[in-house]
């Protein structure tokens, strides 16, 4: 899920001022990355896409669960109207950590992701709308 390439790298840095990025530092590593893209289009102000992602060692600690309230926070302070995303609907500790989060989901799109194991997996398209 980190950027994986140049070409990725390059999106989400021309892109900051439209990011609002977290990062959980343990030590000197980064061991959790979390943000939220504001659309900057006209019909899609107030609106905006979250990602999360934590190292292997630091998943199932509680640290998603807080990164979320911080940038829920934030998001909030920002007046943001929508928050969105996509996940697997096989990655229930993600579901469940969302719909914690106030997430709910607004549809499926059928065998949408590719796995590693070759097989078609359902995407949820999740999303909380912060008024
Ligand atoms: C998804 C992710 C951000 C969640 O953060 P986390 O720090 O691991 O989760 P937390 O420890 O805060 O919370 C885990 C919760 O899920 C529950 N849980 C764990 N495994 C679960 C499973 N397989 N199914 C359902 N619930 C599960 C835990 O019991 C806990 O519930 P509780 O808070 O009600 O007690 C993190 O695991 C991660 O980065 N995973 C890999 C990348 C990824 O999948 N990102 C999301 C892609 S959209």
């Amino acid at each position: 899920m980190p950027p994986y390439n140049e070409e990725v790298i390059e999106r989400w840095v021309s892109n900051l001022p439209n990011l609002i990025f977290l990062v959980a530092i343990y030590g000197d590593k980064t061991v959790g990355h979390a943000h939220i893209y504001k659309f900057p289009h006209l019909q899609r102000k107030g609106t905006s896409d979250l990602i999360i992602y934590l190292h292997q060692d630091f998943q199932n600690i509680g640290l998603g669960t807080a990164m979320l309230g911080e940038l829920m926070d934030v998001a909030k302070k920002e007046r943001l109207h929508r928050i969105g995303l996509h996940v697997i609907a096989d990655n229930g500790r993600a579901v469940h950590v969302y719909e914690k989060a106030g997430f709910k989901v607004e549809g499926v799109m059928k065998d949408a992701y590719l796995g590693e194991d070759g097989k078609y997996h359902d995407e949820l398209v999740m999303g909380l709308l912060l008024g």
